[in-house]
């Protein structure tokens, strides 16, 4: 093929990952080590594939969850176009290094199966990549060292529908700091992509009576992609 078609062909798929820049220069893989993650509010490029992300993750130190780490945890099932955002990592996540593989992930797997899909139909990952000692909710600066991270995670994933779950990936995926009943099943548009939020799977074990309201919230997101053409 003509090279610039190829080239062209190539331009055509990153976009459509979500890939709107590309860079000019060769950049390094491994920034600074001890400060902030490498430019990780940079655009994705041809070269920020989701496992380059992924290892970048993995070498993170820009926050102290890197000390009492076992593993980062970068995701769970597969690129989608439904993509959930949880908190961070609890003690099985810490421990196996995947996203929802405790208790919590445990009954997110039932719920999804009650809706007709299966873990690996949507993506999942976490507001934090790292566990917080004894499972504490995440400081604002922690957040904040990942948000890059995340925003270069969804992007690259590229999904038309978000659901944050739990009020903390409500705060950090669509700024909303009230109460969690406010803001479950409502739609905004970020970035050109809807996202919502239900509560969080860990919540439904201490309060199963919300059961039908996540459910609710689930069948919602679903209703939402297809009316936007997507598929799972
Ligand atoms: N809770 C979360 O928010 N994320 C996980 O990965 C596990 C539990």
């Amino acid at each position: 093929m003509d090279p610039r078609r190829h080239l062209k062909e190539h331009l055509k798929d990153w976009k459509s990952w979500g890939v709107d820049a590309v860079p000019t220069r060769a950049e390094p893989t491994r920034g600074a080590p001890e400060t902030a993650p490498r430019d990780a509010a940079r655009p994705p490029t041809a070269d920020g594939g989701l496992e380059v992300l992924r290892s970048e993750v993995a070498a993170c130190t820009a926050c102290v969850l890197h000390r009492t780490r076992t593993n980062t945890v970068f995701c769970s099932g597969r690129p989608s176009a439904l993509m959930f955002v949880g908190e961070a990592p609890g003690a099985d996540e810490d421990a196996q290094g995947e996203a929802f593989v405790g208790a919590a992930g445990k009954l997110l797997t039932k719920l999804l199966k009650e809706v007709g899909l299966s873990r690996d139909q949507v993506y999942i990952a976490n507001v934090l990549k790292c566990r917080p000692p004894d499972n504490r909710p995440p400081e604002p600066e922690e957040a904040a060292a990942c948000s890059g991270y995340l925003k270069r995670q969804i992007a690259l994933v590229n999904p038309k529908v978000l659901c944050a779950l739990g009020k903390h990936a409500a705060a950090s995926l669509l700024g909303h700091e009230g109460a969690m009943k406010a803001v479950r099943g409502t739609w905004r548009l970020l970035d050109g992509r809807w996202a919502t939020a239900t509560y969080h799977p860990s919540y439904l074990l201490r309060s199963p009576g919300d059961t039908a309201t996540v459910l609710a919230d689930l069948r919602g997101a679903i209703e939402k992609l297809t009316s936007l053409g997507g598929t799972l």
